[in-house]
């Protein structure tokens, strides 16, 4: 059975979608099968990494949750667009949360039944045989984030080197302890080249109890690629790149 992979953070802007993005990518260039859903239900975006138009998108995870179609008809296979995945004989499956205003301010409103969701994810994993499905999330404590922290495989919850990341992280991480969420996994993004990598790690391992899968560089490349396409694929040797190999073979261990 696939794993559920769920990253999350308490703030915005941490790096969650490039991260998901990213790793998926590493992972299924090393030949896996990987699922992605967009669970940021307000403000979906992670289809612009694989270059996938909102006018691409015929059912979303919107349309699964409101019973109009079954989970992996809103699936879309992007392997094609990523560099060097196809030919190592990996899959990458997103399913997309619609980009339509009238129907992102309808589930806000409405709601949906909220057990379809992990239902869902369950079915996605077995219909299209995958090793792991990577839940992106919407920042903070939201039902939908409750839902997949607890039946997730492994849990990555992404922070900056900030104050108010330190704080909202230790909300994040009574959350997931409350919920029992097992293999909780740390990564520390956008941290200047000048900071002590090392020492920034054992800080953070000894400050939260927690493991760091990976410490991940401010970079003006990945600024510069602005959410554009997945930079790991485009630059295997980048500092950035060789922190995502760090975090996608930790989470093949767990
Ligand atoms: N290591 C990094 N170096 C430089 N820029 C980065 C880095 N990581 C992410 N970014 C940039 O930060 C911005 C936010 O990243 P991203 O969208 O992945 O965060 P997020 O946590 O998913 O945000 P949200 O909470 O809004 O969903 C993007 O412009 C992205 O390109
Ligand atoms: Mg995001």
């Amino acid at each position: 059975m696939g794993k559920i992979i769920v990253v999350h953070s308490f703030r915005g802007g941490t790096g969650k979608t490039n991260l998901v993005g990213n790793t998926a990518a590493c992972m299924a260039k090393k030949g896996k099968k990987v699922g992605i859903v967009d669970t940021d239900i307000q403000s979906p975006g992670i289809h612009v990494l694989f270059g996938f138009e909102p006018e691409s998108i015929k059912h979303s995870l919107n349309d699964y949750l409101w019973g109009k179609c079954d989970i992996n008809d809103a699936a879309y296979d992007v392997t094609k667009g990523l560099q060097g995945v196809e030919e190592a004989g990996g899959k990458v499956y997103l399913i997309p949360s619609s980009m339509n205003l009238g129907e992102i301010t309808k589930i806000l409103k409405e709601g949906y039944e909220v057990s379809l969701l992990n239902e869902g994810l369950t079915n996605l994993i077995n219909k299209l045989d995958l090793d792991y499905l990577f839940i992106d999330t919407h920042p903070g404590i939201g039902e939908e984030t409750l839902l997949s922290l607890a039946i997730s495989d492994a849990t990555i919850v992404i922070l900056r080197p900030d104050e108010q990341d330190f704080q909202g992280t230790r909300v994040t991480l009574e959350v997931c302890k409350r919920l029992g969420v097992s293999n909780l996994l740390l990564v520390v993004n956008k941290v200047l080249q000048t900071y002590d990598f090392v020492r920034l790690r054992a800080d953070m391992e000894r400050v939260y109890g927690c493991t760091v899968a990976g410490v991940l560089l401010q970079s003006d490349d990945l600024t510069e690629n602005g959410s554009k396409e997945i930079f790991y694929l485009k630059h295997l040797d980048h500092q950035f790149s060789r922190g995502i190999e760090e975090i996608a073979s930790k989470l093949a261990a767990t």
